[in-house]
This record gives structure tokens, sequence and C-alpha cells, in this order.
């Protein structure tokens, strides 16, 4: 595995192997890696030739606030695992690399990115597309991965590849897993043992609405209503969102008529946790 950190070299690299015809596919992340990023990057590895991660923490994407200054980092430890997922660049750009001087460009995309996570940390999603956008256009991956567990992350960049006609093919991966269901993040080191167990109550509510859809609810306010009684009932967490929404548009459904998607975002103690779970519903 080669690291490379300025964008002129990886250019030089990646054309060489364009020029021999090899299919380039592309995992961006920013580091602090899980289960969850390597599996997108094992995908990334049966599907191409090359294989292309980038880390980078993306300032552009944090809100006033936010983590971003204590956002983990161990990037040896990533290093090492990426080598052994298969990786053959690792693409590690400085700051300055990726936004110099004089930077004046924001990517923005309406409509999907507009409510969820897009509502409750303005700009995000702007920061999100317009960094995607540079990385896409920096490696032009025939195919680029991101997971399931940012849900409205991967709808927003489809969008925006298919708007600015990017060529590259957006590949979603599904949610990884702890053993006991909470969905792997880089941001689960924040949680002590007792908020770890608060933290459980994001995937354990998918459950409380199966058993009232089994009940025969199909009116969302009293879906939500039951997930945020559970959620309150535990002692860390603090809900953000709930919201249930058609999986393509994102758009909140009040009655529950066909497919679709929970997505949900909780404060325990100072992680902002989210989760996402897709219903399907036989009408
Ligand atoms: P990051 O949070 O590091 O995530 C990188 C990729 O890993 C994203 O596509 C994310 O959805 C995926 N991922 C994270 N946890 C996962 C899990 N438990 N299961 C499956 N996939 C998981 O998302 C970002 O970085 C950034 O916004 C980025 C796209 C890199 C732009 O800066």
């Amino acid at each position: 595995m080669k690291t490379v950190s300025k964008i002129e070299d990886i250019r030089k690299e990646l054309n060489k192997a364009r020029m021999d015809g090899l299919r380039i596919g592309f995992v961006p992340t920013m580091g602090f890696l899980h289960e969850g990023h390597l599996s997108l990057v094992r995908k990334c590895r049966d599907e191409n030739d090359i294989v292309v991660v980038s880390i980078f923490v993306n300032p552009a994407q944090f809100g006033a606030g936010e983590d971003l200054d204590s956002y983990p980092s161990d990037i040896k430890r990533d290093t090492a695992l990426l080598e052994a997922a298969g990786t053959n660049i690792l693409f590690l750009p400085e700051r300055e690399e990726i936004y110099p001087e004089g930077f004046s460009t924001n990517i923005s995309v309406a409509g999907v990115s507009d409510g969820l996570c897009g509502r409750s940390r303005p700009g995000h999603f702007d920061g999100v597309c317009t960094v995607v956008t540079k990385l896409l256009n920096i490696v032009q991956p025939e195919r680029a991965y991101f997971g399931e567990k940012d849900y409205q992350q991967l709808q927003v960049i489809k969008r925006l590849a298919r708007d600015l006609n990017i060529p590259s093919e957006i590949i979603g991966g599904s949610i990884i897993r702890e053993d006991d269901g909470l969905a792997m993040s880089s941001r689960n080191v924040y949680l002590t043992p007792e908020q770890r167990e608060s933290a459980l109550s994001l995937n354990r509510s998918f459950k409380v609405v199966q058993d009232a859809l089994k009940e025969g609810v199909e009116d969302v306010s009293e879906l939500r209503a039951d997930v945020e009684e559970f959620i309150n009932s535990h002692e860390y967490a603090r809900i953000d969102y709930i919201e249930f929404v058609d999986p393509e548009f994102l758009r909140p459904v009040r009655k529950i008529e066909g497919d679709f998607l929970m997505a949900l975002a909780v404060y325990v103690g100072k992680a902002r946790l989210i989760d996402n779970n897709y219903f399907e519903v036989q009408k």
C-alpha cells in the first residue's frame, strides 16, 4: 500500500492505473476505522482492481461546537487495517491540500438534504457535498462506496452525482453493528460503559416499531410517541430527532402505507449517535 498526501501525486499514480485499464474503486473516510469502514473497503476490493481509501477529517462538515478538534484519530492503526484489507492507495491529505487559501466554492444539494441531519446540523451536507465532489474529482473512481449507516448522506451523494454528471457509480454498503446491535461508529469511543447501555436504545427502538406495526399501528405520531417514550427511559439518552420518511426522497410520512425508513439521532453523553432502519411493509 502506498500512502500519498498530494493531489498531484495521487493523480499521477491513478492515471497510470487507468491507462492499464484497471478499475478504480474509492472509499472516502474520516479515519479511526472500524468494521463499518472496512466492510466498504472489502466490497471495494471485490469489485475493483485498485482500491483507494481517503482519510480526511473535513472541517467544512462540522458545525460550531461540534467535535472537529476532538475527532478521534489513529493513523498508524488505520494504516495497518487498510493494508490488511487490501487497500492499494491511502490518500491522506493535509487541510491546506484540500482547502488552499482562497478556496471559495460550496456545493449544496436541496431537497433530500433538508430534513433529518440536514435540519439539525445546518451546513453539514454542504460540507460533505463539497469535499466528496472534490475527492471524486481527484480520484475519478469507477465506483465509490458509502455506508447506509449514514443513509441520508448516501442519498444526498447519489443525488449530487446524478445532478452533476459525476461518472462514478455510487454504491451503498449495509450497516455493520456490534454483537449487541449498536451501529459501529468512530464516535462510540466517547461513550462510558453506562452511556453505552443507553446508546443501545437507538437500535432497540426498531423492535418497538416492529411490535407496534405487528399490532396494526399505522399512525406515525403514535409510533413516534412509543419510540420517544422508550428512548427517554434511558438515563443518558437525549433525543435530537426521530423521523419516519420515505426511503428515497426522505420526505416525512404520516401514515404507514408502504416501505419506510425510520432514522434517528440521539445524544448520549457527548456523543451524537445516528442510526436508521428500513422497514418493509406488505400492503
Ligand atoms: P466516516 O464517518 O468516517 O464514514 C466513512 C464511511 O463509512 C461512510 O460512507 C459511512 O457511512 C461508512 N460507515 C460508518 N459507520 C458504518 C457502519 N457502522 N456500517 C457501515 N458503514 C459505515 O461519512 C464520512 O466519514 C464523511 O462524511 C465522508 C463521506 C468521508 C466525507 O467527509
